[in-house]
């Protein structure tokens, strides 16, 4: 072989090493890069009981400081390319980015969320872009924290999918937080629950449809008794997981449930629906007063027990948490369980019932509340579910929904409103029922 030939092959080889170094620390580099966001993103959550806490401001600022900026020609798609180029490795034109619409994801907070794909259409990353994100009671800020107790959280019998990379940018003037998360795989339980509606739909029309879709529809009930049961069974082992016994709840959430009854007692003062404000005020501080001399459990929580945000394989019987901001509630920033069970417990039956909206009747409702409930395996106290219970309606009624409906979309406003309103009626039911435990 000449010499020159030879010259060029180690010229090409050494220009092909050095390449795959430099990709290599690029991300490894990125890795501690994530790393230490996420450990900023810690601080957001409350300081163990004794130590002083750090400003929410000054750690969204450190964050937003330690964010590189992935900004290419004003253009979201070209812009999540490089960001994904430079922090994961993704070679550009290897994959594709597809935008999930609004209506597909049934997420509510509306930021628009991407999937990225390989040529053999399997998902590789999800990309969840978020508006106007550099305040401390912004999604992105909860998730950030969120995801870095989530990796410090091992379970057996589910996955919490992880980040993987976070980065920055500027959009049509707008700022946006970036952030890359692990697939997860199945179907949401919410979308479980509409595929049961669907067929039970069908089956109601004709004799000769219900003959024909028989099988659908047992293995669509099949599907929802498994995927509930699994998630009982995943919230019990969470729930489980260095769980500490103390008394009465941990002061973050005292202070988190008052921010949501200050809000709901603003909403009622334009206009009070039928509830009394101080008899609702009354009731809270009598179910909290009663709590704070209660032995409880501290644990882990996922904290958004919304069934859009838990996937079910039945390949596999797996489930996945996605959406893990609620997780900022279930830990204090030195990583100590400070959450109740009961928000997820309550949280789930709720999103079970919420679906009489979209006509799933009483008896599928009460087979899924029964699997999942066999699945969690014991109940929390009457005093914890009354409390979380009103906790729980409290969080949608705070949102200021109804009152912009006037310019709002019809479209986008259905849902929301109409969960509202089932929410407000639920919360008058359970005020009936507490005038009589409370015995006020
Ligand atoms: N890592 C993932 N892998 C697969 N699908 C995902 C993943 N993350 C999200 N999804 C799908 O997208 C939907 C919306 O995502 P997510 O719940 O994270 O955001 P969101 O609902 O818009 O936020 P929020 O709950 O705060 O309104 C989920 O219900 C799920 O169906
Ligand atoms: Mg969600």
């Amino acid at each position: 072989m000449k010499k020159k030939t030879v010259a060029g092959i180690l010229v090409a080889l050494g220009l092909a090493l050095g390449g795959f170094y430099l990709w290599h620390a690029r991300v490894n580099q990125h890795k501690a890069h994530l790393a230490e966001v996420l450990d900023i993103a810690r601080l957001l959550r409350p300081a163990p009981v004794g130590q002083k806490q750090v400003s929410d401001v000054d750690v969204v600022h450190d964050i937003e400081r330690t964010l590189v900026d992935y900004t290419v020609d004003d253009d979201i798609k070209k812009t999540i390319a490089k960001f994904l180029n430079e922090t994961v490795g993704m070679v550009v034109g290897e994959f594709a980015i597809e935008q999930l619409n609004g209506a597909a994801q049934h997420g509510l907070s509306g930021n628009p969320l991407f999937l990225v794909k390989n040529a053999q259409g399997d998902l590789l990353f999800v990309i969840k872009v978020f508006k106007g994100p550099f305040h401390a009671d912004h999604n992105f800020m909860r998730e950030l924290s969120g995801f870095q107790v989530a990796a410090t959280i091992d379970g057996k019998s589910f996955t919490m999918v992880t980040a993987r990379a976070v980065g920055k940018c500027v959009i049509g003037g707008e700022r946006y937080g970036l952030l890359a998360i692990s697939p997860a795989v199945g179907t949401s339980l919410a979308d479980v629950m509409m595929k049961m509606i669907a067929y039970l739909r069908m089956s109601q029309h004709s004799p000769e449809m219900a003959a024909a879709i028989r099988q659908e529809l047992v293995e669509a009930i099949s599907l929802g008794g498994h995927a509930f049961k699994r998630l009982g069974q995943v919230y019990a082992e969470l729930h489980q997981l260095r769980a500490q016994k103390e008394v009465g709840i941990h002061p973050s959430i005292v202070r988190y449930a008052e921010t949501k009854l200050i809000k709901v007692l603003r909403v009622l003062e334009r206009d009070d629906h039928g509830i009394d404000r101080k008899v609702l005020q009354r009731y809270f501080y009598a179910l909290l007063d009663r709590l704070q001399q209660e032995e409880t459990i501290r644990s882990f929580v996922h904290g958004d027990p919304n069934p859009a945000n838990f996937m079910y394989d039945a390949k596999t019987d797996s489930l996945y948490m996605v959406d893990l901001g609620g997780l900022i509630r279930a830990a204090d920033c030195d990583g100590n369980p400070i959450g109740n069970r009961t928000v997820d417990f309550v949280g789930a039956i709720d999103g079970i019932e919420i679906d009489k909206l979209f006509g799933l009747p009483e008896q599928e409702r009460a087979r899924l509340v029964q699997a999942f409930v066999a699945g969690y395996g014991t109940v929390p106290t009457k005093l914890e579910r009354d409390f979380f219970t009103l906790l729980h309606r409290l969080r949608f009624l705070g949102w200021s929904v109804p009152f912009e409906m006037t310019q709002g979309d019809a479209e986008t406003l259905g849902v929301p409103l109409a969960i509202w309103q089932h929410e407000l009626e639920e919360l008058k039911k359970l005020l009936s029922t507490l005038s009589e435990t409370l015995e006020l």
